[in-house]
């Protein structure tokens, strides 16, 4: 089983190198491939998404990747700016549902900034439609008006089909879990979000199991903060996703922890921790290589059928946080503050 690495600009290269330790140390023959890709990319091949790395990926079974994004790259034409690199696996390879689980671990309770009560044993999924939207939709620009002035334009759109096949994997992952699955839209003030609507409801007859729920985006994120609890699946477009799970990120105490699996309806896999590439803190050995571990762990659950392996990262994790060993993100006083390398160790020994 082939697996590329990507492991990208800024932090990306210290997190990967740390889950792929623990990935080589199950012995699961699994083989690693790494290209670059990003900043990265452009700097070795010209590209952020050169063609040899697309087709790496492409020869691969599941894709591991750490993050893209590079400040001193931001005045290149939009085509080649690091950014590009995961919108193009994406739609390249057809990654149209992303989940994104935002799981309270105990021992991180205080980590975060809300009360403990409202957000221990916190266990929600967001699935966030990935190859769509406004992300993707065209027309798109920065036209010059007849008066000179300019005018930026993007358009969102939803086909009928893209938004049925993320609904379906939206109801089957909420049947698995605790039934029910909260749909986000913005469907009072957008046409297209309307549709979304329409369609959700309509493919929710076919899993009369399942609780189907709607709410604005507005709401929700109000929501998010007073009740996340309420919660179990929420399922939702491109745009609103990505922010959306920024925010639930907080409810665990760090976007450090949070990891995502982007799936195609065969079940091959981009899995990459939801973080950015942080260059601020880049090669310091300061960055939380954890999200990154239970990406991998992801990885081998959904791509791999490898339950028993994925549960023993999840599990190695958990006894870690247990020992009092954090990153700085995560570390409160009395905790014991270690780097991405020696968290790896430690991630390495509990395993
Ligand atoms: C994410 C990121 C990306 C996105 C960026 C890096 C293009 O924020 O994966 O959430 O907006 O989708
Ligand atoms: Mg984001």
């Amino acid at each position: 089983m082939k697996v590329c690495v990507l492991p990208g600009d800024g932090i990306g290269p210290e997190i990967v190198a740390q889950a792929l330790r623990v990935l080589q140390a199950l012995d699961l023959q699994l083989s690693f491939e790494q290209a670059p890709v990003g900043g990265a990319g452009y700097r070795a091949l010209g590209h952020p998404l050169p063609e040899q790395t697309l087709e790496l990926a492409r020869a691969s079974e599941a894709i591991l990747f750490g993050a893209v994004g590079d400040f001193s790259l931001d005045s290149l034409p939009r085509e080649l700016r690091p950014e590009q690199a995961i919108l193009g696996l994406r739609k390249e390879l057809n990654l149209f549902a992303n989940f994104r689980p935002a799981l309270v671990y105990p021992e991180l309770v205080q980590a975060s900034t809300l009360r403990p009560e409202v957000v221990s044993g916190l266990d929600i999924l967001i699935i966030r439609e990935l190859t769509g939207d406004i992300y993707f939709g065209q027309p798109r620009g920065i036209r010059t008006l007849d008066n000179g002035e300019r005018e930026g334009f993007d358009t969102m759109r939803y086909s009928e089909s893209e938004i049925r096949r993320v609904a379906h994997v939206g109801f089957q992952a909420a049947a698995k879990r605790g039934g029910r699955l909260c749909s986000v839209d913005k469907a009072n003030v957008l046409d297209t979000m309307q549709l979304w609507r329409e369609v959700v409801s309509s493919v929710g007859r076919e899993y009369p199991s399942v609780q189907l729920s709607h709410m604005y985006v507005d709401n929700c994120a109000m929501q998010l903060l007073k009740n996340p609890k309420q919660f179990d699946v929420i399922v939702t477009g491109n745009m609103f996703g990505d922010i959306l799970s920024d925010e639930a990120s907080m409810l665990t105490g760090s976007i450090g922890m949070l990891p995502s699996a982007s799936l195609n309806e065969h079940r091959f896999g981009l899995y990459e921790p939801i973080h950015g590439s942080a260059p601020d803190i880049a090669g310091q050995n300061v960055a939380n290589p954890l999200a990154t571990i239970l990406s991998a762990a992801m990885m081998l659950r959904f791509s791999f059928d490898q339950a028993a392996a994925a549960d023993r990262i999840e599990a190695a994790v958990r006894r870690v946080l247990a020992q009092g060993l954090r990153t700085a993100d995560i570390c409160e006083p009395g905790a014991r503050q270690i780097g991405t390398r020696e968290m790896g160790d430690a991630v390495l020994a509990a395993l």
